[in-house]
């Protein structure tokens, strides 16, 4: 291994270590409804209450986000791998990953998902290129807790093949 690849995986390595959640990132453009899985999610502000979220530049959902400036975060139990999966082993280009789902639509348009803990329903404020992603920085203009349980907390190993 050269030193430039040698440098990449402990960089990897050492990030690996950060802590994220598990959602899902629900978007709406017109009639066409769309959710990703995306665990780079942070919060980002207090007043107004702001969340950030990097979605890579080849997601069906990027633009989506993008052109209809609205999306939404469903919060998943820690019982729900599948859900994580489901929503991020296919493209919305392709399928439509909400059927037979139950959502509902926040009061800005966006699905979030009716068994889940939380959504968030934001309003795009700002986007910042990082590499290969975009974060896509979002007030918050409603949100509602829907159960109360624990959060899916990301581990690599449940997802080695939707990962690869
Ligand atoms: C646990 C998990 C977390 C993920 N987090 C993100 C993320 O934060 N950003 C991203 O761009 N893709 C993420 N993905 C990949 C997307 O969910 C996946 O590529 C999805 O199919 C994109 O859907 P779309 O093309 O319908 O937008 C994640 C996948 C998994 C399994």
């Amino acid at each position: 291994m050269d030193r430039e690849a040698h440098d990449r995986t402990s960089i990897l390595g050492a990030m690996s270590h950060l802590t994220h959640g598990v959602y899902v990132l629900g978007t709406r453009r017109g009639r066409q409804s769309n959710a990703m899985t995306a665990s780079w999610v942070m919060q980002a502000s207090e007043r107004p209450p702001c969340v950030a979220v990097a979605v890579r530049d080849d997601r069906y959902s990027r633009d989506l986000i993008l052109e209809s400036a609205t999306f939404a975060l469903s919060a998943l139990r820690d019982d729900q791998v599948d859900v994580a999966t489901h929503f991020s082993e296919t493209s919305g280009e392709y399928h439509d990953k909400l059927q037979g789902v139950p959502y509902g639509l926040t009061p800005g348009g966006s699905p979030f998902l009716l068994d889940s803990l939380a959504y968030l329903d934001c309003r795009v404020m700002d986007t910042v290129r990082a590499g290969d992603h975009t974060v896509i920085v979002g007030e918050v203009t409603a949100g509602e807790t829907l159960a109360e349980g624990y959060p899916l907390i990301y581990d690599p190993t449940e997802y080695e093949e939707a990962l690869r």
